[in-house]
């Protein structure tokens, strides 16, 4: 059987930047031979407007059971008005939850035509290609005791850092597959210098390692000094895997080493299923921009490469994901430019459809 691809296109650009990576699909269907059993389904606002509900029990029942789900985005000001329990954003995260998706794999890619957008310098980020895993389904979000408390005559606020040996070893096993996949190289972050939970997150990793992955060259860094590598000189690492809260900081902080938010890509992973292959989402961290959408001014970009993500990471296709991402360094280099992509430099200006033709020529 051919392997299976939920699309969940969503709300406003959604639908505009995923009709651009539904080319691709049927290109690679017509010429390379590479079928998916492709189904389309509804969440948010689009679901609650059929159903009452951002995320139905079928539609969570599909994506269980598909090997890969995309996802376009979610959300829209129609739907700002709704009750938090059936607000678009709602079926995302029930996707997130149920699936327990809980490595977030942010990649941070700069193509060379766009390195004068990165806030560094050009010689810095250009080429540069790293991968942050966010551990996201535990740690100081979640832990307990959590809460405002009364202490003597004041108020102290309290959150735990807390993390088990099998969350750490899952979400490191992710990270050195990931890594088989790259350039077979791992930097793990934490602050085991002051904290129990980073001497244990260390520990955790490099057992991981040495049974599972001696095969991978693991390196170990306190992540404040990894923030600063992380703008001096990014070039040195290839996958990144730290906790949920230095990993929200530092995957913010490496989006922006290479420019626009319509190039951005995401994925979140979890435990193999039976045939192998990890649970997985992929999305484009951009919303549904409601303030350009139904005009054809989406960068479809980001979505593309999520696609291509997926290709690499649960399809095993990384020849055909790097021919995806080669397409859209060539299409850049050639200066087309969707709106968000437009610096003062110019370039021939492309709508979404312009650019997914292009890409795909
Ligand atoms: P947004 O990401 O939708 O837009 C922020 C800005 O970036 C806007 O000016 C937009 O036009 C621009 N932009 C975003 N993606 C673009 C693309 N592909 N090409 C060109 N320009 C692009 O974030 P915002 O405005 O805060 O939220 C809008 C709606 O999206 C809200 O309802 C929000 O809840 C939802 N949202 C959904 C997410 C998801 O589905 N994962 C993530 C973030 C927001
Ligand atoms: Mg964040």
């Amino acid at each position: 059987a051919n392997p299976s691809l939920l699309i969940l296109a969503g709300d406003g650009i959604g639908p505009e930047v995923m009709a651009e990576v539904k080319k691709l699909i049927r290109w690679f269907e017509a010429k390379r031979g590479i079928a998916f059993d492709v189904s389309d389904d509804l969440v948010g606002g689009a679901a609650y407007d059929k159903s009452g509900t951002p995320l139905t029990d079928e539609t969570m029942a599909r994506a269980q059971a598909a090997d890969a789900v995309l996802l376009g985005a979610v959300g829209g000001p129609k739907y700002d008005v709704l009750d938090f329990s059936v607000k678009p954003e709602r079926g995302l995260l029930r996707l997130r939850k149920e699936m327990d998706l809980y490595a977030n794999l942010r990649p941070a890619q700069c193509f060379d035509a766009l390195a004068d957008f990165s806030s560094l310098k050009r010689d810095i980020v250009a080429g540069l290609d790293i991968m942050i895993v966010r551990e996201l389904t535990s740690g100081v979000y979640f832990g307990e005791p959590r809460g405002i408390f009364t202490e003597g005559n004041e108020r102290v606020g309290i959150n735990t850092q807390r993390y088990t040996e099998s969350e750490i070893a899952r979400v490191a096993r992710s990270a050195f597959e990931l890594a088989r996949k790259r350039n077979g190289k791992v930097c793990s972050m934490e602050k085991a210098n002051v904290m129990e939970s980073g001497v244990l997150w260390r520990q955790v990793v490099q057992e991981v390692h040495d049974k599972e992955y001696p095969d991978i060259q693991l390196s170990h860094m306190y992540a404040d000094n990894g923030a600063m590598q992380l703008v001096r000189a990014p070039k040195q690492f290839d996958v990144i895997v730290t906790d949920n809260l230095f990993g929200d900081v530092l995957s913010d902080c490496a989006a922006m080493l290479t420019g626009s938010l319509g190039m951005l890509p995401s994925a979140s992973l979890g435990a193999p299923m039976a045939n192998g292959r990890p649970k997985a989402l992929y999305e484009p961290v951009h919303g549904s921009a409601p303030d350009i959408a139904g005009q054809g001014k989406a960068n479809p970009i980001a979505c593309i490469l999520s696609f291509a993500m997926a290709l690499r990471y649960s399809f095993d296709l990384g020849v055909e994901a790097a021919r995806v991402e080669q397409a859209v360094e060539k299409v850049l280099a050639d200066g087309l430019r969707t709106a968000d992509l437009m610096g003062p430099e110019g370039g021939v200006p492309v709508s979404t459809s312009g650019m997914g033709d292009a890409i795909l020529a």
